[in-house]
């Protein structure tokens, strides 16, 4: 490692056997051999950063700006870039500076498209120009510091490429060298750029019980703006997009793709130039944002991580899946291993509610032990004097009426019965009936004076302060420290509203939406480090925080509170384009389902959760001797084949999106040896026979042993046959196979 500004500094890394070969190849024999390379050319003053497939390549322009070169498919050792070049002014109405893609564009100088920076100096200018200065280069990427052409603000842009992904970790850090303070009112991680063409943007949006959509446009002249404007990373949209190149699809074509690593306000800006390319521009929502560097001080922002993939949003989506598990995921018992695929949970949320008490949850206990489910949660109502959602929050005592002797009891049977046992808490929230409240009503959200608006009557204690993070970490460590408890389900059921931080001067109130999401973070990753055993469900009703930044720390996370298996079919397949099944936790629970009143069989709900990490969150006190059979069977089925599910690499057949009459999915090991179908069908019309399925990752010259998970493949359907052959002919679906509401599920395996 050195620091530079002169010389040529190449560093490859994981590439003993490339470079013992390497005289006897060509260059790019030894090029496919070596996952990652960083070099920097002093003479053209260009970056390059290699990885797996991908090549991302930036320089230094003659006017100082650092322009990006190129963002795609891995180029040749003898490739060679010229020193960039700006683009030219576009008449006298579009500035070079505007006009060049910049990778971190301070705004000054005439800057018309989205800024990475913008800031406002004591004296009230305004004006930002950031060039070149210094770069380190590290193993695994480099640093690169940019300067205000006058002024003493220093941003260091640090990038870092996985190297079997090539997925790049873009962040920045800002400070603040003056003898003044400086305001930062925009500050995104990373912007990436592309070259004008014909694209499409894909989007996950929602509300709740309705998370997950897919929505995909064509990229247009003006912005696109994904954002969060309400404190953490909410239902409406999440901050992950892909961008489809000219006639990408599923499983072919040129995609881009990017997320970001926080759990507050955030906003992706989309735009496309005047002069028709594109950029991306994302981190901290500079909506209502002010944060106040003092001399001397920095700011970091959050990560903001971008891959390309160049066979589809499928192999898009294989990529990130793999990243996360590898990289993002808390790797809990060994840092060496994958996280384990997930324990199939009971949860009585959905049966229960707010009833629960020793007796009952311990009838519960045994019935889901003996259908083979691994950890039981207890949920909502076990606290304080919480009987519904009007009290109780904040008050993190056991409730002595439900739970006489504390949850020790209830604790030893889950264990007795072989299972683990988790607990829902909501750290963050208060309900104003509650002792915590009434002994510090400041400690919440608000601007005094004014009402404070409360949601499920709940109001949001503000976690930027040090005395409540305190709080909330000191109760939750004694919880943990008291009881065994193997897991905790970390409920947000509401978002913000009055952002007030009243302790700080006002010019600096606005730091609290760094300040709350940075607390959160620091307190999991404290009971991280005091409790690393315990794992960690993100919940917020339903999927109202998911990012990567949360699945840090996060082992799993839960993606709606609609947990009806027609409408989770559309939300899984959204889900997978961002995140990963292993993460994806989806229950059975009853019929008809509370919230659409639909119908529908055991078979159907359990296969639909089966695609991701499996839990019955129905009232099996209820159910009868076959039902308890069926699942019993599908539960061990599932966990014969769950880390093919969770972890492989995923392929969506046939999308269940567009109202689409059939859906199917299908998962393959890494090394092959497994795949796993699923086959779903909405409503069969006009007899319309099931589509045959052709699979898809399999070994084409090994032999494949197809055997049903449920239903039936049609008579004739050879019991073992190549890869090829699935791959090829397929495989087709048993003659009775229709109707409404109907799943079918099949394992393969390598001979
Ligand atoms: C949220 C969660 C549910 C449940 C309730 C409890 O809505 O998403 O799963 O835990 O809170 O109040």
């Amino acid at each position: 490692m050195h620091t530079s500004k002169s010389l040529i500094s190449t560093v490859v890394l994981r590439t003993v056997a490339g470079l013992l070969m390497a005289p006897f190849f060509m260059m790019a024999t030894v090029i496919a051999a070596q996952p990652s390379a960083v070099a920097f050319d002093a003479a053209t003053k260009v970056f390059r950063i290699d990885g797996e497939g991908v090549s991302y390549v930036f320089g230094v322009n003659p006017r100082g700006e650092l322009q990006q070169l190129y963002w795609g498919g891995r180029l040749a050792a003898t490739d060679a870039f010229p020193q960039a070049r700006p683009m030219p002014e576009w008449a006298s109405f579009d500035s070079p500076y505007s006009n060049t893609p910049q990778e971190y564009a301070g705004w000054g100088a005439g800057l018309f498209m989205e800024p990475a920076l913008k800031v406002t100096f004591a004296d009230g200018n305004r004006d930002l120009v950031l060039h070149y200065d210094s770069h380190t280069v590290r193993p695994d990427g480099v640093d690169v510091v940019l300067k205000d052409i006058q002024r003493k603000i220093y941003v260091t842009l640090h990038y870092t490429m996985e190297p079997h992904s090539g997925i790049l970790a873009r962040s920045a850090t800002i400070e603040n060298r003056e003898a003044q303070p400086v305001t930062v009112e925009q500050a995104a991680a990373a912007a990436w750029a592309l070259p004008p063409s014909h694209y499409t943007l894909n989007y996950l949006t929602g509300r709740w019980a309705g998370e997950w959509t897919l929505t995909q446009e064509a990229v247009k002249t003006g912005a696109r703006v994904i954002e969060s404007r309400r404190g953490s990373t909410g239902h409406r949209a999440n901050p992950w997009f892909a961008i489809q190149a000219g006639e990408s699809n599923e499983d072919q074509g040129d995609v881009w793709f990017g997320a970001l690593a926080w759990s507050g306000s955030w906003r992706i800006t989309v735009e496309q130039d005047q002069l028709d390319a594109v950029r991306v521009t994302g981190g901290f929502n500079p909506f209502d944002f002010g944060y106040v560097l003092h001399p001397g001080e920095k700011l970091e922002t959050p990560v903001f991580y971008g891959g390309y993939a160049a066979n589809g949003l499928g192999g898009a989506s294989r990529k990130l899946h793999r990243f996360e598990i590898d990289h993002i995921l808390p790797h809990r018992q060994d840092q060496k291993n994958a996280p384990k695929p997930r324990p199939v949970i009971y949860n009585s949320w959905e049966a229960t509610e707010f009833r629960v008490d020793e007796a009952g949850q311990m009838a519960l206990a045994e019935k889901a032990a003996a259908l083979g489910v691994d950890r039981f949660v207890m949920d909502d109502g076990w606290f304080g004097q919480r009987k519904d959602d009007h009290a109780g929050l904040g008050d993190w005592y056991v409730n002595q009426q439900k739970f006489p002797h504390g949850l020790k009891p209830l604790i030893d049977k889950v264990h007795s019965l072989g299972m683990d046992f988790g607990l829902w808490v909501e750290p963050e929230m208060v309900n104003p009936d509650s002792d915590l409240y009434r002994k510090h009503p400041d400690w919440v959200l608000n601007f005094p004076g004014r009402p404070r608006s409360e949601q499920r009557n709940q109001l949001v204690l503000n976690l930027a302060r040090a005395d409540v993070r305190d709080y909330v970490l000191g109760f939750l460590d004694k919880l943990l420290t008291e009881n065994d408890i193997a897991f905790l389900k970390w409920d947000y059921n509401r978002n913000w509203s009055e952002p007030g931080w009243d302790q700080l001067p006002p010019a600096e109130q606005k730091k609290v939406y760094v300040e709350f999401t940075r607390n959160l973070y620091s307190i999991l990753a404290e009971l991280q480090r005091k409790h690393p055993k315990v794992e960690l469900e993100s919940c917020s009703g339903g999927g109202g925080r998911v990012d990567l930044g949360i699945l840090r720390y996060a082992d799993e996370v839960w993606p709606s509170d609609n947990t009806d298996p027609f409408d989770r079919l559309t939300q899984q397949d959204g889900f997978t384009y961002a995140y990963t099944p292993q993460v994806m936790m989806a229950w059975v629970t009853d019929s008809p389902h509370w919230l659409n009143k639909r119908s529908s069989s055991l078979s159907y709900r359990m296969l639909s959760s089966m695609q991701g990490s499996l839990g019955i969150g129905a009232n099996i006190a209820k159910w009868n001797d076959e039902e308890t059979a069926t699942a019993k069977r599908l539960i061990a089925a599932y966990h014969a084949v769950q880390p093919t599910i969770v972890q492989g690499d995923l392929y969506r057949l046939i999308s269940p999106r567009n109202d689409s009459e059939f859906s199917a999915t299908q998962t393959v090991s890494h090394d092959k040896s497994q795949s796993v179908v699923f086959a779903f069908i909405h409503s069969t019309q006009e007899g319309r026979t099931f589509p045959r399925l052709k699979l898809k990752g399999l070994d084409p010259a090994q032999q494949y042993a197809l055997s049903p998970i449920e239903g039936k493949a049609l008579a004739g359907t050879p019991q073992v046959a190549s890869g090829a052959w699935w791959m090829n002919h397929g495989l087709d679906m048993d003659e009775g196979f229709r109707g409404d509401f109907q799943a079918a599920a099949f394992r393969l395996d390598r001979k």
